[in-house]
């Protein structure tokens, strides 16, 4: 794999929670990128976070940008990525991956949604300069808890115009109503989500229940470290198990509703972890003893079979112990 190597440009207060980071090539030129992209940053000592990149003018998407932007919530009771970022200065620097898109804006002629949720806000900006810059028309509509926490406004309202709808949970008294949003959209619409889960499941089951087609909908997740607790879903049947961690001889159990990383949280370590999901492989660990229960999407089926590998994220125990080489 190789790295690149960028050097904080500009660091500044976006909002109370929110930094906002211009990042410049060391040397060279960066990948280039297109809207939905993130970056993958190297943290010492915390492991790799995925920022979404925010750049908002259009020239910098699809040929190589004179810099990155991201903007990085502080998640005080995270695992020391974001207080990190949030310690940054220009000068800095900092190593990372080339630009990944999970989250691509497809070309067409829907109309489109942009729905956003807190410092899901932040993909999302790129691809409203994208289409403001295509003359293809969307309505954007950004939810956060605080008026104050609303981040990039005068670049929302210079792209989004008259077509951007902001609701402060406080000011509503109460969040979003996204099963009504969704079903008020003209058919076809195409909606792109990025926010807190809550968010993203109601529109997952909107959709589901209003019967969209395949496609329709796009989102990329947030987890804030508050909901690694409940993420993913416990399957029926799971039980508690316990881990040892082979460095230290530690034992931890880890309940029926909670993932290895989450119970490793509350025993105040602090594993490797990206996407949650099992499909990344950033928290892949080596099984020293026991038989671990799958339930990732990346280990081939031999990979499975040897059970010496296991994604302390999702995966779960088939016998008592796990002890993991950590
Ligand atoms: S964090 Fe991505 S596979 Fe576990």
């Amino acid at each position: 794999m190789s790295f690149l190597d960028l050097k904080v440009a500009t660091a500044a207060r976006e909002t109370e929670l929110i930094r906002r980071l211009v990042l410049e090539p060391v040397s060279g030129a960066l990948p280039a990128f297109e809207p939905g992209a993130s970056i993958t940053l190297h943290i010492p000592g915390v492991g790799r976070r995925r920022y979404s990149l925010v750049n908002a003018d259009p020239a910098a998407h699809g040929t190589p940008p004179k810099h990155y932007e991201l903007a990085v919530r502080l998640e005080a009771e995270g695992g020391g990525g974001s207080r990190w970022v949030h310690r940054l200065n220009p000068g800095d620097v900092v190593r990372a991956e080339a630009p990944l898109n999970e989250f691509a804006l497809a070309a067409g002629s829907h109309p489109v949604l942009l729905l956003a949720g807190g410092i899901g806000v932040t993909p999302l900006i790129a691809k409203a300069a994208a289409m403001k810059a295509q003359g293809r028309p969307f309505r954007f509509v950004y939810a956060a808890r605080r008026r104050e926490d609303f981040a990039y406004l005068p670049v929302l309202r210079a792209l989004a115009g008259d077509d951007l709808v902001l609701h402060a949970d406080d000011e509503a008294g109460r969040v979003l109503d996204v099963p009504a949003l969704l079903d008020s959209l003209p058919a076809g619409t195409e909606v792109h989500v990025c926010g807190p889960k809550p968010m993203l499941a109601a529109a997952v089951d909107t959709a589901r229940v209003l019967g969209w087609p395949e496609g329709l909908l796009c989102f990329e997740r947030f987890y804030s470290l508050g909901e690694v607790d409940d993420a993913p879903a416990a399957m029926a049947g799971d039980g508690s198990f316990e881990v040892e961690i082979a460095s230290t001889g530690q034992v931890i159990t880890v309940p029926a509703d909670k993932t290895i990383v989450a119970a490793m949280l509350d025993a105040g370590f602090d594993p490797l972890c990206d996407c949650m999901r099992g499909e990344c492989g950033v928290c892949q660990t080596t099984v020293l003893e026991g038989v671990p229960d799958h339930r990732d999407s990346i280990l081939s089926d031999s990979e499975r079979a040897a059970g010496k590998l296991i994604q302390i994220c999702i995966s779960r125990a088939k016998s008592p112990r796990l002890k993991l080489d950590l």
